[in-house]
């Protein structure tokens, strides 16, 4: 087990905030890896983080320290998620896309570029470079729909789960990168297809969650197995007080999705911790995963088998020194969260991360059916329930709609399950002990036969007891059998 990486990043103050409070800063550098937020309202906080990136670290630095280990290990077959998290306009997409995928100043390159560049360096220096294939999807959720930004037609995918696969975006389109400057070109025609507005804190700002999936499928020489590991970049949309952003229409509506989304994240943080610090009372703590789009899909990264890293973007003006030090408590929160990755093979059950499904593998409905019947959990509700959102949104109805409607359904149908579960366990149980009256009957109904069947026999010698009387050696023992046949 191993806990997930935590950093914090202060971008340089932009012009709004200069006038709003001038030079002035919120934090106090203690060293690389602490420093004082003071909060006018709220007073004043230590934060500890593993690595601070303060307003002149360079996106190189960001980069080796927080994404180089994690892409290395997708090489090894091992999964990785890194997530740029922060309030609106604090620099997510900044570090994670720089300038533009395409931009020619190498400096300002994001976690994107410096990624694919160290993919294709690695699997173009390595002796087995034919065996490797590298491939990409990308998709964002808006307002709480699921858009392939490769394939703009595919505009509500599911999101499905399998034993094998755990979840998948089904259908969603998987390209398959050649080089460094094709793979570049898709993620820009992809970025372009993302949905972006104007707020008062951010002219380009990101209005929906953007995940960049890259594939990396490793054939081992001599071995029947790939290794196959999946890494997630994850651009949030920023949260953002409305009030304060001045949003309104389209924007609030959007905002409005946002914030309820990241706060759904938040909870699974939460969840996630507490169930860190309470493993080994053998009890499963429900993570709330399936209430947004977001957590759903970043489920299985979040669970355990992907290396993960969380970018804290943050603002250093104290004109926004609440909306930092709730990224900041965000961050402190998720560093309790614990991993355990391992190496992924094709075929493997342990495969699990986030992944494309086409509809010939769709395997989740036997899925379902088999291991409800064969040992029914609580864990199987959420199945079931998934099972149910695909079965409306084949007949025609709202993804959204019909999660709203199922959900206190799904509650009770979890507390039946719960319920079924543990009149099972009893039911085993008693069982149990009939069986062993039963064994315990039937040993008694042999042992009297056989007693019925030697007072027979011995009453039938009766006749002949005086002639073995005058043979000592013949002469049977007086006991209370034989009194009690007298
Ligand atoms: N470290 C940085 N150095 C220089 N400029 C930065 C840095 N971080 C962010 N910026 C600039 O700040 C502005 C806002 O950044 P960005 O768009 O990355 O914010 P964001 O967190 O993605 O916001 P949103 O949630 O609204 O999408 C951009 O103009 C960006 O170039
Ligand atoms: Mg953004």
């Amino acid at each position: 087990m191993s806990k997930i990486t935590v950093c914090a990043r202060f971008r340089p103050l932009i012009a709004r905030e200069r006038q709003e409070r001038g030079d002035s800063f919120c934090i106090e550098r203690i060293d690389d890896d602490a420093f004082l937020l003071k909060d006018e309202k709220e007073g004043e906080f230590k934060f500890n983080f593993d690595k601070v990136f303060y307003q002149d670290s360079e996106q190189a630095d960001v980069y080796a320290f927080m994404a180089r280990p994690i892409v290395h290990d997708v090489l090894t077959g091992i999964n990785g998620i890194i997530i740029s998290y922060g309030q609106t306009g604090a620099g997510k997409t900044y570090s994670m896309e720089g300038m533009g995928v395409l931009s020619t100043v190498k400096s300002s390159e994001g976690i994107l570029a410096r990624t694919v560049a160290e993919l294709f360096a690695h699997v173009s220096s390595s002796k087995e470079y034919a065996d490797y294939s590298v491939k990409l999807s990308m998709v964002e959720i808006y307002m709480e729909k699921v858009r392939d930004l490769l394939d703009l037609s595919k505009d509500n995918i599911q999101i499905k789960e399998t034993k094998s696969q755990g979840i998948i975006l089904h259908q969603i389109t998987e390209i398959l990168l050649t080089d460094v400057e094709a793979a570049l070109r898709i993620l820009s025609t992809g970025i372009t297809n993302r949905a972006v507005g104007e707020t008062q804190m951010n002219l380009s700002s990101s209005r929906s969650h953007c995940i960049y999936l890259f594939s990396v499928l490793h054939e081992l020489t001599g071995d029947k197995r790939k290794k196959c590991a999946k890494l997630m970049l994850v651009d949030l949309a920023g949260s953002e007080k409305v009030e304060k952003t001045g949003a309104e229409g389209k924007v609030l509506e959007e905002a409005k999705m946002i914030n309820k989304s990241l706060s759904a994240l938040g909870n699974v943080v939460c969840a996630l911790t507490r169930s860190s610090k309470s493993k080994g009372d053998g009890k499963e703590n429900h993570i709330p995963y399936r209430n947004s789009k977001l957590t759903r899909i970043l489920q299985d990264s979040l669970g355990g088998n992907s290396r993960t890293a969380l970018l804290c973007c943050c603002s250093q003006s104290p004109a926004n020194a609440s909306e930092t030090l709730s990224t900041l408590r965000f961050g402190a929160r998720a560093s309790h969260i614990k991993v355990s990755p391992r190496v992924n093979f094709t075929g493997h059950r342990q495969m699990k991360t986030v992944g494309v499904l086409s509809p010939a593998k769709d395997e989740s409905s036997e899925y379902v059916g088999a291991e409800v019947v064969e040992k029914p959990e609580v864990g199987h509700v959420k199945l079931l329930e998934e099972e149910m959102l695909s079965l409306g949104e084949g007949s025609g109805l709202n993804f959204t709609d019909s999660e709203e409607v199922l959900s206190p359904f799904s509650m009770q149908l979890e507390e039946a399950m719960k319920d079924l579960a543990s009149s099972l366990e009893q039911l085993r149980h008693d069982n149990d002990v009939l069986e062993k009256k039963q064994e315990d009957a039937r040993r008694k109904i042999t042992v009297n036969n056989n007693i019925t069947l030697l007072s027979t026999i011995l009453k039938s010698l009766k006749p002949l007891w005086p002639v073995f009387g005058w043979i000592p050696a013949l002469r049977i023992p007086k006991c209370s059998f034989c009194s009690f046949m007298q």
